[in-house]
C-alpha cells in the first residue's frame, strides 16, 4: 500500500510509469473539477471524515478531520487472487481475464464510463445541501458521501487509463466535463440529472439510488475482468454507508413525524413533514432508480452474462448453476392496452432478475420505517409504489399507470400525478424547512437524531467545524 504517493495506492503505480504519468495529468483536472463542483462553500472546513488506507476487512478506515480538498483520493484494490476464475456464462471455470477482451471492449467501457459517470454526478447534485444542513452530524454524512464518491470516480478512471489506452484517457477527461442537470451535457443517466436540492431528497437518493449502484457494483463485483471485480467490491464497502445514511435519514424523517402525528392532525402546523409528501418522494426516487436497471428484457445483459462480465446478485452464494443457459422469467408488457406476462429466456431476463433483487431490499427498508410509525402508536403506513409506475425505461415507459400498476390514460396520469408525485407546492414546503442547524448536539425539528454517532462518538460531537 502506497500511501503517501502523490495518488495513493496498491496496485504498485510506481511500477507503471506510463500509468503513473497519465493519471498524474488527470489529477489536477479531477481536483479543479473539485473545486468547482464539489460541496460549495466548506472547502477549508475541518471535517471529522474516515480514509481508506488498507482494504483489509478490518481497521481499512481512519477517522480524522481534514479539509475536503487534501482528502487521499486513491486507488485501491482487493487483493489479486492467483487462481481467479470465471464465475458464471459460456467460459464458467476458465481463468479469469487480466486484460479488457477484444470484442467485449466497447461494451465494458461502456459499463465502466457509465458507472464512473454516476460517481461526480452526485457529488454535483448535492453540492449545495451543506448549507440547509439538520445538524452537524448529518452535514459530516454529506461530505463523506460526497469524497467517497469522489474516489469511487478515481476507482473507474484508473480502469479506464489503465487498460483502455487513448479512448479510456479521453473518456476520463468527459468525466470532469459533463454537469448534472446541464441541457447541453447532461450526465448519462437521468436519476442523475434530477435535483437533490432538499435533504428528503438527499435522503432518498443515498437509500434508492445509491442502492441501484450496490447492486451494479455487486454484479461486477463478481466480473471475470478481475480488475473490476476487484475494484467493484471495495467500492462497496464504502458505498454500504452511502445507503445507512439513505436508510435511517428517511427513518428518522419518519420517526420523527409520526412523533409528531401525535401531537396534531396537520405536522405542517408543528413543522413536520407529512407523510404524504414523504411517500411521494419515496415514490419518485424509487422508480426513477428502477430505470437504472435497464430494460426488462435484454440482449446485452445476456451477452455480459455469456461472456462471463456481469453476474447476478451474490452469483457464487446464491446460485449452483452458473451456466443459466436453461429456464425463463415471466416479463410483463403492455400489449393491446392490456398488461401481459409471457415467458422470457432467463439470460435475456438478467436485467429484471437483478431489479427484483433490489425491489426485495426496498421493501425490508419499508417494513423497518413501518415499524418506527407503528412504534409511536400511529396508524398509517408508507409502501413502494408498482414498479409499472413512472417509468421512463424498458416495457412500462411510454404507458401510463397509476400508483398501484393500473393502466390509465396519460390525461388521467397528468391529472392525478400531484397525487403520487411531489408537486411544485411539496418541494417548497420541504425546502421552507431547510434552515441550517449547526450547533453540536442540536438537530432541526422535522427529523430525529441517530441512534449512535460516528466511529463511537456521540451525536453532539463537533463533527464539522464551522
Ligand atoms: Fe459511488
Ligand atoms: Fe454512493
Amino acid at each position: 500500500m502506497s500511501l503517501y504517493d502523490r495518488i495513493p495506492n496498491n496496485v504498485n503505480l510506481s511500477g507503471d510509469v506510463r500509468l503513473q504519468r497519465a493519471l498524474e495529468k488527470w489529477l489536477p483536472n479531477y481536483l479543479d473539477w473539485w473545486r468547482e463542483m464539489g460541496p460549495d462553500g466548506f472547502q477549508e472546513k475541518d471535517i471529522y471524515l474516515r480514509t481508506a488506507i488498507s482494504v483489509e476487512p478490518n481497521g481499512w478506515a481512519h477517522f480524522d478531520y481534514i479539509k475536503m480538498p487534501d482528502y487521499r483520493w486513491g486507488i485501491f484494490l482487493v487483493p489479486a487472487d492467483p487462481d481467479a476464475r470465471i464465475g458464471f456464462g459460456d467460459n464458467y471455470g476458465k481463468p479469469a481475464y487480466q486484460e479488457v477482451p477484444g470484442e467485449f471492449r466497447n461494451s465494458l467501457r461502456r459499463i465502466i464510463v457509465t458507472q464512473g459517470d454516476t460517481e461526480p454526478a452526485s457529488v454535483e447534485q448535492q453540492r449545495q445541501l451543506g448549507h440547509t444542513c439538520p445538524s452537524l452530524y448529518d452535514l459530516r454524512n454529506l461530505f463523506q458521501v460526497n469524497v467517497e464518491e469522489g474516489r469511487h470516480l478515481w476507482a473507474m478512471v484508473y480502469l479506464l487509463h489503465g487498460f483502455f489506452g487513448r479512448d479510456g484517457r479521453e473518456e476520463a477527461e468527459e468525466l470532469l466535463q459533463r454537469r448534472s442537470g446541464n441541457p447541453d451535457k447532461p450526465r448519462i443517466l437521468q436519476a442523475f440529472n434530477q435535483p437533490c436540492d432538499d435533504w428528503l431528497n438527499f435522503y432518498c437518493f443515498t437509500m434508492f439510488t445509491d442502492r441501484d449502484g450496490k447492486y451494479q457494483l455487486s454484479a461486477l463485483a463478481e466480473s471475470g475482468f478481475e480488475p473490476l471485480a476487484r475494484t467493484c467490491q471495495f467500492m462497496l464497502t464504502e458505498e454500504a454507508h452511502h445507503m445507512f445514511v439513505g436508510e435511517t435519514g428517511i427513518g428518522r424523517v419518519v420517526k420523527r413525524t409520526a412523533q409528531l402525528m401525535k401531537e396534531t392532525d396537520d405536522v405542517r402546523k408543528l413543522g413536520g413533514i407529512p407523510l404524504e409528501i414523504i411517500q411521494k418522494y419515496i415514490n419518485f426516487w424509487y422508480t426513477y432508480s428502477l430505470d437504472l436497471f435497464g430494460g426488462e428484457i435484454s440482449s446485452n445483459s445476456a451477452d455480459f452474462f455469456a461472456a462471463g462480465l456481469k453476474g447476478r446478485f451474490q452469483e457464487q452464494k446464491k446460485y449452483t448453476d452458473h451456466i443459466a443457459a436453461e429456464g425463463f422469467v415471466n416479463i410483463e408488457s403492455v400489449e393491446d392496452g392490456k398488461v401481459i406476462s409471457r415467458p422470457i429466456a432467463l439470460r435475456n431476463a438478467l436485467n429484471e432478475v437483478l431489479r427484483d433483487e433490489y425491489v426485495k431490499d426496498s421493501e425490508r427498508a419499508l417494513a423497518r420505517w413501518n415499524k418506527f410509525i407503528a412504534e409511536e402508536g400511529v396508524n398509517a403506513e408508507l409502501y413502494l409504489p408498482s414498479p409499472r409506475f413512472h417509468r421512463h425505461v424498458g416495457e412500462f415507459a411510454n404507458h401510463d399507470f397509476d400508483i398501484h400498476g393500473s393502466l390509465i390514460s396519460r390525461e388521467e396520469f397528468e391529472r392525478r400525478s400531484v397525487e403520487w408525485l411531489p408537486s411544485i407546492e411539496d418541494r417548497e414546503y420541504v425546502q421552507s424547512l431547510m434552515i441550517s442547524v449547526t450547533e453540536p448536539g442540536k438537530i432541526a425539528n422535522w427529523i430525529a437524531p441517530p441512534a449512535t454517532g460516528v466511529n463511537n462518538k456521540s451525536f453532539d460531537f463537533e463533527y464539522v467545524r464551522l
